[in-house]
């Protein structure tokens, strides 16, 4: 499974980023309004230090206007992809960029049938939001289950992105549901390595070390 972050914050995706672990980045409104700066500056800055697609989510919410914005965004560098509403309107505009070889992301999708024709319409991710179904009291867990299913039976292209990731448990499950991507917040990320039984393994070896004779001659 890939790794994607879930943020705008330029210094997480440094950080993350140097370990070698980050296939991709998304982003949406929220999380640009988060860092308060300009939209450009950000995705730029982004695109410059990942290799991997990086989502930039477009805010109009008629297609004339989707496709405006999304030719104007795909100029910023090769690695972005265009996120787009799961609306009629967005369906439409996915697939004319689709047919144009830009890359998309169709977003907020809550149901099958929603990942279903967002894949059809030529969608490169579709990204189903496990969290916010959670929410609801919904298993969003099993969306991602079906919407695997879904594309596998019907060959269609489209990766999943599992979004809205709130837990340890979510990248688990995800990766286990067969989601071909994870999108993480920078926050949630040193949960992934971290444990408390490595860090106690860590303290006990190094007080077992301190009583070889030659240890401190063999560091130096
Ligand atoms: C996905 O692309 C979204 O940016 C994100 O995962 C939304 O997560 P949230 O429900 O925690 O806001």
């Amino acid at each position: 499974m890939k790794f994607f972050l879930d943020t705008g914050n330029i210094e997480e995706i440094k950080r993350i980023a140097r370990l070698g672990i980050v296939d991709g980045v998304t982003t949406n409104p929220s999380l640009i309004a988060k860092e308060g700066r300009v939209f450009k500056d950000v995705i730029d800055e982004i695109c410059a230090i990942i290799d991997g697609p990086v989502s930039a989510e477009v805010v109009s919410l008629d297609a004339e206007g989707m496709l405006k914005e999304a030719h104007e965004i795909a100029k910023w560098a090769p690695n972005i992809v265009i996120k787009l509403p799961m609306t009629e309107e967005g369906l439409y505009a996915c697939n004319q960029l689709s047919k144009e070889g830009i890359k998309t992301n169709v977003t907020l999708i809550f149901t099958p049938a929603q990942g279903l024709m967002a894949a059809k319409a030529g969608a490169t991710f579709i990204s189903p939001f496990v969290g916010r179904l959670d929410d609801i009291g919904i298993d969003g867990m099993q969306l991602i289950r079906d919407l695997r299913q879904i594309l596998d039976t019907y060959g269609l292209e489209s990766e999943i992105i599992a979004a809205s990731i709130r837990n340890l448990e979510h990248v688990r499950e995800a990766a286990l549901a067969g989601a071909h991507i994870s999108t993480i917040p920078g926050t949630l990320v040193p949960t992934l390595w971290k444990h408390p039984l490595t860090d106690s393994g860590i303290e006990r070896f190094l007080k077992d070390w301190e009583t070889v004779p030659q240890a401190k001659e063999a560091v130096k």
